[in-house]
């Protein structure tokens, strides 16, 4: 434990700040499993933005936006599940949680977990961790295990681990999570006036997916739900598990989804599918979204732009893609895949002139 008393939690009193002030629990209150009063753990989440995108709606023939989720506190969607499930774990007693994780998890449980002045201990794979969520993970104090093995192998003795000690899992086995990450399709519903067809979305763990099907479910809308895997990481493409998971998208290097029911259910039940695209075509759609639309996203958020211009709207009009995190988790990846260009130059006028004004 730690040797400090916490902030003291914000606790819920009738909403008196704007719907985008409030944090995620207190906004949609009526459909998550807290009550007025209880304790919350917030960095104040969700209420994230609904961007056009006019290059891809033009390429695909559709109205296409993009789910900001990179605009999340610790710059992933992640942090809506987080808020319900460090809420939760406190309202417990809980002292500790722990989670396995490719990045975004390990840093959102290490911040929700700082707030709220409990223990974290993360199990990341060694050396597949992107260097922005380990520096975030780290500075929030927490435990960070480095596995001599992969996302998958992390998962399963962190679930062991949980099984016989009292700490609490916070990925998204834990229904906490699900039922936070969900409302990101209420902001959508409520922002598109239910007037949304397809939502393009990553697929790893297959937590999130399940979470938005959830969350229009509630709402009475059923968009397709189009989930996309890497091609080197894609059991639910397969059907099979993928013992070696590999993909340029770190955070969806996954070969053995603890969702895959629920992913495969939201789906088949939305008319949907789950489809494959390449490390190719999601660096391809990195790069344009930076380059044309100006938006900075991880490569596997890319993975849901890049199904899109895969496969193309299917008569759809209103598409959403989720970005679900922000690019400078991985610093190393932008730095080898990109449209900008560095120019060596002396510190005198004419070399700089010519650096800026010259041809490339
Ligand atoms: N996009 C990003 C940026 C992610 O971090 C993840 C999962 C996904 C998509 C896939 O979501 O697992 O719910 O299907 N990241 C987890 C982690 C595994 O540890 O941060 P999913």
């Amino acid at each position: 434990m730690r040797d400090y008393t916490p902030v003291p939690l914000p606790r819920i009193e009738g909403a008196s700040l704007s719907d985008s002030h409030v944090p995620l629990i207190e906004r949609y209150l009526d459909h998550l499993p807290f009550e007025k009063g209880d304790k919350l753990v917030s960095l104040q989440e969700g209420s994230t933005p609904l961007l056009q995108a006019p290059v891809v709606s033009e390429m695909v023939g559709a109205t296409v936006r993009l789910k900001l989720e990179g605009g999340n506190p610790t710059g992933s969607f992640k942090d809506r599940g987080m808020t319900c499930a460090l809420s939760a774990a406190i309202r417990e007693g809980a002292k500790a949680v722990i989670c396995a994780s490719t990045g975004n998890t390990a840093a959102s449980a290490a911040a929700y977990a700082a707030r709220a002045g409990i223990t974290c201990a993360v199990i990341v794979p060694e050396g597949k961790i992107a260097q922005g969520k380990m520096a975030q993970t780290l500075v929030h104090g927490a435990r960070v295990i480095s596995l001599r093995g992969n996302f998958d192998q992390a998962l399963a003795l962190v679930r062991e681990l949980t099984a016989t000690n009292p700490i609490v899992l916070v990925n998204s086995v834990n229904e906490y999570r699900i039922e936070g990450q969900k409302t990101a399709a209420f902001e959508i519903h409520e922002a598109l006036d239910g007037g949304l067809d397809a939502l393009c979305i990553p697929v790893g763990n297959a937590g999130n997916i399940t979470s938005y099907w959830r969350g229009f479910r509630e709402v009475g809308a059923s968009p397709r739900m189009l989930g996309f895997q890497a091609a080197g990481a894609a059991p639910l493409v397969e059907g099979h598990k993928i013992e070696h998971p590999e993909t340029i998208a770190s955070a969806i290097r996954i070969g053995n989804p603890v969702r895959w029911e629920d992913a495969m259910a939201a789906a088949t039940d939305s008319r949907g599918s789950i489809r494959v695209v390449t490390d190719e075509e999601i660096l391809a759609a990195y790069r344009l979204l930076a380059y044309r639309e100006g938006m900075f996203c991880e490569p596997a958020s890319a993975a849901s732009v890049a199904g899109l211009l895969k496969y193309g709207a299917e008569g759809a009009e209103q598409v959403v893609c989720v970005l679900t995190g922000r690019g400078l988790k991985d610093p190393e990846t932008a730095i080898a895949h990109n449209d900008g260009m560095i120019i060596q130059c002396e510190a005198e006028r004419g070399p700089i002139e010519e650096a800026v004004l010259g041809d490339p």
